[in-house]
């Protein structure tokens, strides 16, 4: 047999110089683990765990991962999990987004490294979903991907609490003097309660549809809590299909295409998901060498409606979600829009899928496409001399009596800044200002934080504003809100036309015509591009992970990957 058509523990051998050597020992060293010779003859499923202290997300990771391990023995596979690192989103610094590339680094050799012949993904909270599929469509060995699930909501007196578009909701309250500090003590013991990713449509949430739309985790599992019964059940499946593709291998480049990214799109939009997925999806479609493109997106936001209910842009939770009809309910709306012909990691293509019977769909949180909540998809990319490579707002969760406006810049040139003049009672804003923030992309010091919500200033918030247009070259949480432009591309710290913006200069927002404009004319952004001094410290004075970082991080349009990690050109 040749190495290439080798199985289970004789694949990819390790090279002492002599095969039959490097087989016995691995046989030897594999039997220490109390491992039969019969159990070593089988092929294998690896299990890609990211459990890990740091983690909420991912509590019940140990129940899950037998409940998958079950599932291998059952279809005659043998489970063997390894650790990857994990990314809990609020544990990380400076933001979790450094860390997306180093996981699906890890997630990539980790699979091609060790002997296994296809592997179950074993992800959740906001940017393991995407590093773990961006790994493996690189590794492109058969792969199923497994979400955490989101939690269960809380309560707070009357109220209905989940993390964590009411974490947000209750600490702008807080800052405006409407909660008081022994309110929101209270409230913060009761906004994350169970295992499992954020209870709203946030980016875990969003990437996990997107996962399920792409066809790389199972029909039906996106949306199951992470505490239900049918989670495990979920879990088992998953590792049964893993072991079944060993006979009948799809790789990710078969699942993961051209198609299946539009439909993924199409779903995001739908959804009224996540800026960040948009930054993800590109990422992952990026490592199969497909391209997403902001003015794709938005030909297709503007035939694709918003049918999802869910905060932050509507009322419910993601448990509302799952007994609504979940994604299965919101493909068949879509079905008409989507590429039917796409396959996933069952072997069965899309259309098979939508052909079985749709079940009960709770139409207060998922809506039909004839009586949409929105015409248009929940996210638009805005071009124009401020982002000549394009900006995204999620006009789904903004508040459009802003849409078309001109105001004055109020400019933050870090996130320092911003922290230290905010709230200053001294600071001359108002509330038809426009707020903007500068180095907070991808290069620079700060990595692209989920910092582009800025606050109100409390002297205005304190008034009773809640919403300003903002705009600045960092991400959003998923669970937030307001009328926010994110991403601009080029950023600030290389010099992108955001550096350039002054206090006072007029900036105009136009969500008709797509536009973010800087109204000042090009002698006099002449004059301040050739004295922009970029305040980033340079690549040459930094080290290890952080300097690969520092000279390989793609801007937000290329999905902030890894210029290396592109596919090889032929
Ligand atoms: Fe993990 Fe929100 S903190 S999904």
């Amino acid at each position: 047999m040749s190495e290439q058509d080798a199985r289970g523990l004789a694949r990819g051998l390790t090279n002492y110089g002599d095969k039959d050597f490097s087989v016995y020992l691995r046989n030897s060293f594999a039997a220490s683990m109390g491992y039969s010779r019969e159990v070593l003859k089988k092929p294998i499923v690896g299990i890609a765990n990211s459990f890990s202290g740091f983690n909420n997300c991912h509590r019940h990771f140990p129940e899950m991962l037998e409940a998958v391990k079950r599932g291998v023995l059952l279809g005659g596979g043998l489970p063997i999990e390894f650790p990857t690192i994990s990314l809990g989103e609020v544990f990380l610094s400076p933001t979790s987004l450094k860390f997306r590339n180093l996981m699906s680094m890890d997630t990539e050799e980790m699979i091609r490294a060790q002997p296994m012949d296809a592997v179950v993904l074993m992800g959740g909270c906001d940017k393991t979903v995407p590093a773990q599929l961006m790994g493996a469509a690189s590794a492109d060995l058969p792969a199923i991907q497994i979400v955490a699930g989101p939690m269960m909501t809380s309560r707070y007196g009357e109220e209905r609490l989940g993390a964590c578009t009411d974490c947000r909701r209750f600490w702008g309250k807080y800052r405006a003097g409407e909660v008081s500090t022994e309110q929101i003590n209270d409230i913060e013991g009761r906004l994350a309660t169970t295992a499992g990713t954020c209870a709203v449509m946030g980016t875990a949430s969003t990437m996990a549809c997107i996962a399920e739309t792409l066809g790389m985790s199972l029909p039906g599992t996106a949306a199951i809590p992470a505490v239900h019964a049918d989670r495990l059940r979920a879990a088992e499946a998953t590792g049964l299909a893993a072991a079944r593709m060993i006979d009948n291998p799809i790789r990710p480049s078969e699942i993961i295409t051209e198609k299946s990214v539009e439909n993924a799109l199409r779903v995001l939009l739908a959804l009224g998901g996540s800026t960040n997925a948009i930054i993800h999806l590109t990422a992952i479609a990026g490592r199969l060498g497909i391209a997403v493109s902001l003015e794709r997106l938005n030909a297709l936001s503007d035939e694709t409606p918003v049918l999802v209910n869910l905060k932050p842009v509507g009322s419910n939770y993601m448990e509302d979600f799952f007994f609504a009809g979940g994604v299965g309910a919101v493909l068949r709306e879509l079905k008409p829009l989507l590429h039917l012909d796409c396959r996933t990691v069952t072997g069965d293509t899309l259309g098979d899928r939508l052909a079985e019977d749709a079940g009960y769909v709770d139409r207060k949180v998922i809506a039909s496409a004839e009586a949409p909540l929105e015409e248009e998809g929940g996210l638009v990319a805005l071009f124009g001399n401020l982002a000549p490579r394009g900006a995204i707002l999620k006009r789904s969760a903004a508040d459009r009596s802003l849409f078309e406006k001109e105001g004055r810049a109020i400019v933050f040139n870090s996130l320092a800044d911003l922290s230290e003049r905010i709230d200053d009672p001294d600071l001359d804003v108002a509330a038809d200002d426009i707020l903007v923030l500068q180095n907070a992309g991808p290069r620079s010091d700060s990595g692209m934080p989920e910092a582009g919500y800025l606050p109100i200033p409390k002297k205005l918030s304190s008034k009773g504003v809640r919403d300003m247009i903002r705009v600045s070259d960092a991400r959003m949480s998923g669970t937030a809100f307001g009328t926010i432009v994110l991403h601009v591309a080029p950023e600030a710290a290389v010099g992108g036309p955001l550096a350039l913006v002054r206090t006072g200069d007029r900036i105009k927002l136009s969500v008709k015509d797509k536009t973010i404009s800087l109204l000042v004319d090009d002698e006099e952004l002449q004059r301040r591009k050739v004295a922009f001094k970029p305040s980033v410290q340079p690549a040459s004075e930094r080290r290890g992970y952080d300097r690969i970082y520092a000279e390989q991080v793609l801007q937000a349009d290329e999905g902030c990957d890894f210029e290396i990690m592109q596919p090889v050109k032929a």
